[in-house]
């Protein structure tokens, strides 16, 4: 959570303008009511980046990234939510206070910030070692330098070396006031049974592990003697600040190479990136041995979609670890492998080359995974007919883990060829595979999914398909879950675009008339037929959107329209000046008082009308949360892009004009929805009625009732006659 009191969040939300924001990176033009530049997320000669200075987004039309200036620093610049406001407050001169944590709150960042900070002298210590205590550059200094590693990557990559002392580290860290239990907690000392404690890396050179964001949460060790039974690398526990399936070596050092050239290079070690990277081949990160988590790909995936994954060309290790790519390909990234000559692991290679020669190697060498895959595969297996059929099975499983329809035809095209099999059967066994998957999936509703997966997912699929894994999906089959989905998907649009409109007049108890906010009037649609959101995601986004118009609309209102009257005033002054300069007679000042009352109140009714509904999608397109700060800026963005169409024609009437309708449409839509469901249900219950047992009967009468019930209900709704009758507002 932002640890930015509200206020100040909020000041620097209203501060940040977009044009601005995105003008510090993005060479922008006019172009009608908006700004265009070139997109900064992907390569392009024509600008398709749109910036609209009123709604305070921005959106790439052609790679469709974007977002609120929070958003896109975030997406761009690769922060944190926090990190984003930061640098806006920084931008905007304002002053960030940071609100009063709870006692837990505190407890938690004060562990938090001592493993860091532990961490952290630990870092210091080890390079202080290397660098300047005799024993340090005796033995770590000099192992480096024969192993080729400049002083400049030693500085970039910040290795250092652990003394060879049972405690220097702990003793050096007491001395300086660090407390005992952070050591171990961090795992830099070990406390053995009969509670002494000593250094874990004694005696070895150390490889610091950063964030993203460059905090040191992990070492590696390595050892510098060659016996076997001295473990090669030791490395750091996981901890409060630490989980190694999170984590990927070198991303620090890389992730800035690896947005500009849009690719990332995956190795296995250390040694690897520091030898690649300093041969001027940055964009390297390592998975540091173990095979890739999925956190890890995610990370990745934030940078770049291209992966090149390095191999050293023992082939028995390839085929080991081609396995693991399957999981790359589903999570949409494009893979490529490349293989390095006999003998040569990335270290060596890089060691070895000119920087010229890393690269023409990697352009000519690196192959699509598909492609590679099969080719291995074959490889011995062309006249076999039951290896044959085997690296058939194979590769349609890897095709079918690619999310994007027309990369899956592509490979299914290639590989047919390949393969020599018929394009129709290949593409036949992908779809019969995607579809037992997802069969599975739709079976096992508590599925092995654990919930940051699939808030991970839920935020990747919107737009592409509506599939949200987190979705109580268990008793409703996909297609209908789907349809309610995207029934509540529009929905939440018409919030987020219109909420704080006022919708309709309806009439309270004292028998007056009064307005009614769209988001009023649907959460009581919502709430009149008990209709419970099935999409997460959705959900989480009205709940976000409820507490928004709770908790902050009231005092958000009163402020912009004290602000707006100071404004009206000026602008009525200024216009009473220019009366007094330039009007002839009395009529004449009559005249144009009128005028400009006229013009007054004209600012004054745009002014809030543009504040009414810009509020809930500019709020919520900087949220603090993910899904919430995403699903806003997709769902939102859509219109955005309709409304260029409509403004042509002006005559036209907008989405705006026409709520009246569309909104209870929508409502009326996803309750039939709903009763499609329940209707599917009920007959499902018919059916699977048992005949023989004694109260057969009276079941089916039930259910018979129970359908003719829904049926009815739902050609009412058809007719429009379930929605509440409303006046509309002139
Ligand atoms: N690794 C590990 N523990 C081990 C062996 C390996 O954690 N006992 C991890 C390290 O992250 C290492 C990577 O696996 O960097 C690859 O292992 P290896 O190729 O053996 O190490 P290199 O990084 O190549 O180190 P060096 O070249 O110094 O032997
Ligand atoms: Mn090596």
């Amino acid at each position: 959570m932002s640890r930015i009191d509200q206020e100040t969040v909020n000041k620097i939300l209203d501060a940040a303008d977009i044009v601005d924001v995105v003008g510090d990176f993005v060479q922008l033009k006019k172009s009608g009511a908006n700004y265009i530049g070139l997109c900064p997320f992907h390569n392009e000669r024509t600008p398709s980046f749109s910036v609209s200075k009123s709604k305070g987004l921005c959106k790439c039309f052609s790679c469709g990234k974007g977002g609120s200036a929070v958003g896109f620093l975030m997406e761009l610049e690769q922060l944190s939510y926090v990190e984003a406001l930061k640098y806006l407050a920084k931008k905007y001169n304002i002053e960030v206070k940071e609100h009063e944590m709870t006692d837990a709150e505190r407890e938690m960042a004060t562990e938090r910030e001592s493993l860091f900070a532990v961490n952290t002298f630990a870092l210091e210590e080890f390079e202080h070692n290397l660098l300047e205590e005799p024993d340090g550059r005796d033995i770590g200094l000099s192992y480096f330098r024969e192993r080729g590693i400049s002083d400049a990557a030693i500085k970039r990559f910040r290795l250092g070396y652990s003394l060879d002392r049972r405690d220097a580290l702990l003793q050096a860290a007491k001395s300086k006031g660090y407390d005992e239990k952070y050591l171990i907690t961090t795992g830099l000392c070990i406390k053995n049974d009969n509670g002494q404690v000593y250094d874990r890396f004694k005696g070895r050179v150390m490889y610091p592990v950063f964030t993203v964001s460059g905090k040191v949460v992990a070492f590696g060790g390595r050892t510098l003697r060659s016996d076997k039974n001295v473990a090669k690398y030791v490395n750091s526990p996981e901890s409060l600040i630490y989980t190694k399936s999170n984590e990927l070596y070198g991303l620090y050092q890389a992730k800035q190479a690896i947005v500009r050239k849009n690719k990332c290079i995956l190795v296995e070690g250390y040694m690897d990136v520091i030898s690649m990277s300093q041969s001027g081949i940055e964009n390297v990160v390592a998975s540091s041995g173990t095979s890739l988590t999925e956190g890890q790909i995610r990370l990745l995936h934030r940078f770049s979609e291209n992966v090149t994954v390095i191999y050293d060309s023992d082939a028995a290790g390839i085929k080991a670890s081609l396995r693991g790519i399957d999981m790359l390909l589903s999570e949409g990234l494009k893979v490529k492998v490349l293989l390095l000559p006999d003998g040569d692991d990335p270290d060596s290679f890089a060691q070895s080359h000119t920087l010229e020669e890393i690269e023409a190697y990697i352009a000519e060498n690196e192959t699509d995974f598909i492609r590679f895959k099969t080719k291995i595969l074959l490889e011995g297996a062309e006249n076999d007919p039951i290896q044959r059929a085997a690296v058939i099975t194979d590769i349609v499983k890897s095709i079918s883990f690619i999310p994007d329809q027309i990369s899956q035809l592509v490979y299914i095209g290639e590989c047919s060829r390949i393969l020599q099999i018929d394009e129709k059967v290949l593409k036949l066994e992908v779809e019969k595979r995607i579809s037992q998957r997802a069969e599975a999936e739709l079976k096992s509703p508590h599925n092995t999914q654990t919930p940051d997966q699939d808030a991970h997912k839920a935020a990747v699929d919107y737009g592409t398909s509506m599939a949200d894994p987190r979705d109580r999906r268990a008793a409703v089959s996909g297609k209908a879950f789907q349809l309610l989905v995207s029934c509540e998907m529009n929905l939440l649009r018409y919030v987020l675009k219109y909420g704080m409109v006022d919708f309709c007049d309806v009439m309270n108890e004292d028998g007056q008339t009064v307005p009614l906010k769209l988001i009023d009037y649907v959460n009581d649609e919502l709430e009149a037929d008990n209709i419970e959101l099935v999409s997460e995601a959705v959900k989480s986004v009205f709940e976000a959107v409820k507490v928004q118009v709770s908790q902050y609309w009231a005092e958000d209102e009163a402020t912009f329209m004290a602000d707006l009257d100071k404004r009206r005033e000026a602008f009525w002054q200024q216009g009473q000046n220019e009366i007094q300069q330039t009007a002839v007679d009395l009529t004449d000042i009559k005249k144009k008082e009128i005028a400009l009352k006229e013009e007054c109140d004209n600012m004054y009714a745009s002014e809030c009308e543009r504040f009414t509904t810009d509020y809930l999608e500019s709020r919520l397109a900087s949220s603090a949360d993910d899904n919430v700060r995403r699903l806003t800026t997709e769902l939102v963005s859509e219109k955005y892009q309709l409304s260029k169409v409509y403004s042509k024609y002006s005559k036209v009437e907008t989405e705006r004009d026409r709520l009246i309708d569309l909104v209870p449409k929508a409502i009326a839509t996803l309750k039939e929805a709903h009763i499609t469901v329940l209707l599917a249900e009920e007959r499902e219950r018919l059916i699977n009625l048992d005949k023989t047992q004694p109260g057969y009967a009276e079941a089916a009468a039930e259910c018979l009732q129970q359908i003719d019930t829904y049926t009815r209900l739902r050609m009412e709704l058809a007719r429009n006659l379930g929605v509440r009758v409303i006046v509309p507002r002139r």
